[in-house]
C-alpha cells in the first residue's frame, strides 16, 4: 500500500485528538498548569542567565542566546494561555486584570516578548538584553499576577 493511502485519515485523527486535547485541558484547567510550567521555564532560564551576568557561570554565547530565546518563545505562547473559563484551576495565580483588562495584559506581553528579542554576541550585550528583559517580570507580576 502507498504511503499516501495513509495520510488523509491520519491526519484527521491527529487534528480531532489534538482538538480534543485542547477543549479538555481548558475544561479541565490543565491550561493554567501548562502556563505554570511554561512559566518555570522561563525562571529556570532566568536563574541560568543571572548565574552569567553575576559572573558565577562562565559567560557562553549559545547559552545566552537560549536564555533570551527561552523567554521568548515563552512570550509568544503565553499570550494564548488565558481562555475565559481558566481563572481557576491548578491554584493559579493569574490576577483578574487578565480578564478584565485583556489590553493591558496583550501589551504586557508583547513588550515582553519585544525585549527579549535581542541577538547577544558579548557579556556586555546581554547584560543589557537581560536587564530590559527582566524588567518585565516583576512589573508584569505586580500588575497580573496574585500571590495565593
Ligand atoms: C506578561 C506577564 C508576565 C511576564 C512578562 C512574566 N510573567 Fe511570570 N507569571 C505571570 C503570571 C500571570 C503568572 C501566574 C500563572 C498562573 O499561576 O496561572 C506567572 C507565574 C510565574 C512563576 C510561577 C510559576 C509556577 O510555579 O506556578 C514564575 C517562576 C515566573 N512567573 C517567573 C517569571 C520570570 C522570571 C519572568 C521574567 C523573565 C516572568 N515570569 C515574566 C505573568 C508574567
Amino acid at each position: 500500500m502507498k504511503l499516501t493511502q495513509f495520510k488523509a485519515p491520519f491526519v484527521a485523527t491527529l487534528a480531532a485528538s489534538i482538538a480534543l486535547f485542547s477543549a479538555s485541558a481548558i475544561a479541565s484547567g490543565d491550561v493554567a498548569k501548562e502556563r505554570q510550567d511554561l512559566m518555570k521555564n522561563v525562571g529556570a532560564a532566568t536563574g541560568a542567565g543571572a548565574a552569567m551576568v553575576k559572573g558565577e557561570v562562565e559567560f557562553n554565547a549559545v547559552a545566552a542566546q537560549l536564555v533570551l530565546r527561552t523567554m521568548n518563545n515563552g512570550g509568544l505562547a503565553f499570550g494564548y494561555m488565558f481562555p475565559e473559563g481558566s481563572e481557576k484551576g491548578a491554584n493559579t495565580e493569574a490576577g483578574p486584570a487578565i480578564w478584565s483588562d485583556r489590553a493591558g495584559f496583550d501589551a504586557a506581553v508583547n513588550k515582553f516578548v519585544a525585549d527579549t528579542s535581542a541577538t547577544v554576541t558579548d557579556l556586555d550585550s546581554f547584560k543589557a538584553a537581560f536587564g530590559a528583559a527582566t524588567a518585565n517580570c516583576g512589573a508584569c507580576h505586580k500588575a497580573y499576577r496574585v500571590k495565593n
